[in-house]
Protein backbone atom coordinates (compact mmCIF):
# COMPACT_ATOMS: atom_id res chain seq x y z
CA UNK A 1 0.00 0.00 0.00
CA UNK A 2 3.08 2.18 1.15
CA UNK A 3 4.33 1.72 -2.59
CA UNK A 4 1.16 2.45 -4.23
CA UNK A 5 0.73 5.78 -2.66
CA UNK A 6 4.13 6.60 -3.14
CA UNK A 7 4.20 5.52 -6.81
CA UNK A 8 0.80 7.57 -6.92
CA UNK A 9 2.97 10.70 -5.87
CA UNK A 10 5.40 10.35 -8.45
CA UNK A 11 2.99 10.23 -11.18
CA UNK A 12 1.85 13.48 -9.71
CA UNK A 13 5.01 14.70 -10.08
CA UNK A 14 5.32 13.38 -13.54
CA UNK A 15 2.21 14.69 -14.46
CA UNK A 16 2.87 18.21 -13.30
CA UNK A 17 6.43 18.21 -15.16
CA UNK A 18 5.05 16.92 -18.21
CA UNK A 19 2.28 20.48 -17.97
CA UNK A 20 4.94 22.69 -16.86
CA UNK A 21 7.53 21.57 -20.22
CA UNK A 22 7.70 18.83 -22.28
CA UNK A 23 10.59 16.88 -20.41
CA UNK A 24 12.96 15.76 -22.88
CA UNK A 25 16.11 13.70 -22.18
CA UNK A 26 18.14 11.16 -24.84
CA UNK A 27 16.08 12.90 -27.73
CA UNK A 28 12.90 10.87 -26.03
CA UNK A 29 9.70 12.80 -25.03
CA UNK A 30 8.88 11.46 -21.42
CA UNK A 31 5.32 13.54 -21.40
CA UNK A 32 4.42 12.05 -24.63
CA UNK A 33 5.84 8.17 -23.70
CA UNK A 34 3.64 8.73 -20.92
CA UNK A 35 0.61 9.31 -22.58
CA UNK A 36 1.13 6.37 -24.65
CA UNK A 37 1.88 4.39 -21.80
CA UNK A 38 -1.31 5.45 -20.19
CA UNK A 39 -3.33 4.72 -23.14
CA UNK A 40 -1.81 1.90 -24.26
CA UNK A 41 0.05 -0.14 -22.32
CA UNK A 42 -1.65 0.68 -18.90
CA UNK A 43 -4.67 -2.21 -19.61
CA UNK A 44 -2.12 -5.18 -18.93
CA UNK A 45 1.31 -3.60 -16.83
CA UNK A 46 -0.72 -1.50 -14.58
CA UNK A 47 -0.29 2.33 -13.58
CA UNK A 48 3.20 1.61 -11.84
CA UNK A 49 4.40 -1.15 -14.26
CA UNK A 50 3.81 -4.14 -11.98
CA UNK A 51 0.74 -5.80 -13.56
CA UNK A 52 -2.85 -5.63 -13.00
CA UNK A 53 -3.73 -8.34 -10.31
CA UNK A 54 -7.16 -8.86 -12.37
CA UNK A 55 -5.91 -9.47 -16.04
CA UNK A 56 -5.24 -13.47 -15.90
CA UNK A 57 -2.36 -13.71 -18.80
CA UNK A 58 -0.43 -16.63 -19.34
CA UNK A 59 2.64 -15.81 -19.23
CA UNK A 60 1.86 -12.81 -17.01
CA UNK A 61 2.45 -9.23 -18.40
CA UNK A 62 6.67 -8.29 -17.22
CA UNK A 63 7.39 -6.34 -14.41
CA UNK A 64 8.49 -3.44 -15.37
CA UNK A 65 10.14 -2.57 -12.62
CA UNK A 66 12.26 -5.17 -12.05
CA UNK A 67 15.47 -5.47 -12.71
CA UNK A 68 14.99 -8.28 -15.29
CA UNK A 69 13.28 -5.65 -17.97
CA UNK A 70 15.25 -2.31 -15.99
CA UNK A 71 18.88 -3.97 -16.97
CA UNK A 72 18.00 -4.30 -20.55
CA UNK A 73 19.35 -2.36 -22.64
CA UNK A 74 17.08 0.42 -24.86
CA UNK A 75 17.68 -1.56 -27.86
CA UNK A 76 16.55 -5.26 -26.13
CA UNK A 77 13.17 -3.12 -25.07
CA UNK A 78 13.01 -1.29 -27.98
CA UNK A 79 13.04 -4.78 -29.83
CA UNK A 80 10.36 -6.20 -27.44
CA UNK A 81 7.44 -3.45 -28.04
CA UNK A 82 8.23 -2.89 -31.48
CA UNK A 83 8.21 -6.77 -32.14
CA UNK A 84 5.97 -8.01 -29.53
CA UNK A 85 6.96 -11.09 -27.70
CA UNK A 86 6.10 -14.19 -29.59
CA UNK A 87 3.53 -16.61 -27.97
CA UNK A 88 2.36 -13.85 -25.06
CA UNK A 89 -0.08 -11.18 -25.16
CA UNK A 90 2.82 -8.71 -25.98
CA UNK A 91 2.04 -7.85 -29.27
CA UNK A 92 4.03 -6.28 -32.05
CA UNK A 93 3.46 -2.14 -31.67
CA UNK A 94 5.35 -1.72 -34.70
CA UNK A 95 2.24 -0.63 -36.60
CA UNK A 96 0.45 1.60 -33.95
CA UNK A 97 3.56 3.42 -32.98
CA UNK A 98 6.15 5.20 -34.78
CA UNK A 99 10.16 4.23 -33.72
CA UNK A 100 10.44 7.73 -32.22
CA UNK A 101 6.75 6.97 -30.06
CA UNK A 102 8.33 3.96 -29.15
CA UNK A 103 11.37 5.61 -27.78
CA UNK A 104 9.20 8.02 -26.09
CA UNK A 105 7.31 4.99 -24.22
CA UNK A 106 10.87 3.10 -23.37
CA UNK A 107 11.69 6.56 -21.73
CA UNK A 108 8.19 6.18 -19.53
CA UNK A 109 9.27 2.40 -18.66
CA UNK A 110 12.58 3.63 -17.47
CA UNK A 111 10.73 6.09 -14.61
CA UNK A 112 8.98 3.06 -13.42
CA UNK A 113 11.97 1.34 -12.40
CA UNK A 114 13.26 4.01 -10.34
CA UNK A 115 11.69 5.56 -7.35
CA UNK A 116 9.74 3.68 -5.26
CA UNK A 117 11.42 0.46 -7.51
CA UNK A 118 12.54 -2.74 -6.85
CA UNK A 119 16.14 -1.13 -6.77
CA UNK A 120 18.26 -1.96 -3.45
CA UNK A 121 17.36 0.84 -0.78
CA UNK A 122 20.86 2.37 0.73
C1 LIG B 1 -2.48 -7.23 -23.87
C2 LIG B 1 -1.58 -7.02 -22.75
C3 LIG B 1 -0.36 -6.14 -22.96
C4 LIG B 1 -0.31 -4.86 -23.42
C5 LIG B 1 -1.48 -3.97 -23.86
C6 LIG B 1 1.07 -4.45 -23.37
N1 LIG B 1 1.85 -5.46 -22.90
FE1 LIG B 1 3.87 -5.43 -22.55
N2 LIG B 1 3.82 -7.35 -21.98
C7 LIG B 1 2.70 -8.15 -21.91
C8 LIG B 1 3.09 -9.49 -21.54
C9 LIG B 1 2.16 -10.69 -21.36
C10 LIG B 1 4.52 -9.48 -21.40
C11 LIG B 1 5.44 -10.65 -21.03
C12 LIG B 1 6.05 -11.21 -22.29
C13 LIG B 1 6.97 -12.34 -21.99
O1 LIG B 1 6.78 -13.06 -21.02
O2 LIG B 1 7.93 -12.50 -22.75
C14 LIG B 1 4.94 -8.11 -21.67
C15 LIG B 1 6.25 -7.68 -21.63
C16 LIG B 1 6.66 -6.38 -21.81
C17 LIG B 1 8.03 -5.91 -21.66
C18 LIG B 1 9.25 -6.74 -21.27
C19 LIG B 1 9.87 -7.26 -22.53
C20 LIG B 1 11.20 -7.89 -22.28
O3 LIG B 1 12.01 -7.82 -23.21
O4 LIG B 1 11.45 -8.43 -21.20
C21 LIG B 1 8.01 -4.57 -21.92
C22 LIG B 1 9.20 -3.61 -21.89
C23 LIG B 1 6.65 -4.21 -22.24
N3 LIG B 1 5.85 -5.33 -22.16
C24 LIG B 1 6.25 -2.94 -22.59
C25 LIG B 1 4.97 -2.62 -23.02
C26 LIG B 1 4.62 -1.32 -23.54
C27 LIG B 1 5.54 -0.12 -23.62
C28 LIG B 1 3.29 -1.40 -23.89
C29 LIG B 1 2.45 -0.31 -24.52
C30 LIG B 1 2.90 0.20 -25.80
C31 LIG B 1 2.83 -2.75 -23.58
N4 LIG B 1 3.88 -3.45 -23.07
C32 LIG B 1 1.53 -3.21 -23.77
C33 LIG B 1 1.40 -7.76 -22.14
C34 LIG B 1 1.01 -6.52 -22.63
Amino acid sequence: MRRISICTIGLAFLAGMGLASSFKAEGADLSKGKSIYMELCIACHGLDGRGVGSVRLNPPPRDLTSAGVQEKLDAGLFKSIHDGRKNTAMGTWKHALSDEQIRDVIMYVRTLGGGASSLPKP
